[in-house]
């Protein structure tokens, strides 16, 4: 069973690992077999499951039955859940929201923004849970960047980014995701803190990569995001099986094949 002790030697190892999204019950069992090391139950089930155009829509109540079919069927990855919008703008209302989530059988509650979240990550460790914090291209504040784009560049960006990783660290945070930001700043900042940084679309090296796993599986519809390959019709997957594509994935990202310079942005 992975867990964040596991991640965190991964990390001082060098050894790099995976995270996939994954929302229902037969495809956590099939990243199982592939020994994916972690699972995100992502707020972006509501564009690949529900059908919106953005997360905003997702409640508490979606994010928990979601946990909970894939806490019934998983014995090996660390499962992180998001918690979703507004749903922990005010410390109580965050702190019962959190509540519902890990009876729902996450072990990471993870939560988007920058040092504001600082007061919430040191309640919610104190209180028994780690926080997974996301930061640059955080989807639920989609209509404040106007638009899905990368962020943390120039300088003046890159160093609040920074200095947002460090203190959400200090504040207790055991683990952040990076998304879409600059691989050089991705370096910075897995360089910059102590606990496991997960990227996507942030270079090849951040401590670990996730995907959204019906990207990775060739279903994403519209543009394609540079930082997407499809593992599903790899020809490495000879099979062009499911299991095939989450076990070439596990396998490319301990052995440092993805990401690749044509996946990252500068
Ligand atoms: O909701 C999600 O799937 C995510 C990943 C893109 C990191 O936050």
């Amino acid at each position: 069973m992975t867990t964040l002790s596991t991640l965190n030697k991964f990390k001082k190892a060098g050894t790099k690992f995976t995270c996939l999204t994954c929302y229902d019950s037969m495809f956590a069992r099939m990243m199982e077999k592939a020994e994916i090391d972690t699972i995100l139950i992502g707020d972006s089930l509501g564009m690949v499951v529900q059908g919106h155009d953005s997360t905003l829509p997702v409640t508490v109540n979606d994010m928990a039955y979601h946990t909970a079919n894939i806490a019934r069927s998983n014995k090996h990855a660390l499962i992180l859940a998001d918690l979703p919008f507004m749903s922990y703008v005010t410390l109580p209302e965050a702190v019962a929201n959190s509540r519902t989530l890990m009876q729902a059988g996450a072990h990471v509650i993870k939560i988007e923004g920058g040092s504001e979240l600082c007061e919430l990550v040191t309640t919610l460790a104190q209180a028994g849970t780690p926080t997974c914090v996301h930061l640059g291209l955080t989807p639920q504040s989609v209509n404040v960047f106007g638009g899905y784009k990368i962020q943390g560049r120039g300088d003046e960006a890159a160093d609040k980014l920074l200095a947002d990783a460090k203190a959400v660290v200090a504040a207790g945070a055991a683990l952040l995701v990076l998304e879409c930001v600059p691989a050089v700043l991705a370096k910075a900042v897995t360089d910059a803190v102590a606990v496991p940084v997960i990227g996507i679309g942030a270079g090849a090296d951040t401590d670990g990569q996730v995907l959204v796993m019906h990207d990775m599986l060739g279903m994403a519809h519209g543009r394609v995001p540079r930082f997407i390959h499809d593992f599903l019709t790899d020809d490495r997957n000879s099979a062009h099986s499911i299991e095939g594509a989450f076990a070439l994935y596990q396998q490319s990202v301990r052995e440092g094949s993805f990401p690749t310079e044509q996946h990252q942005f500068s």
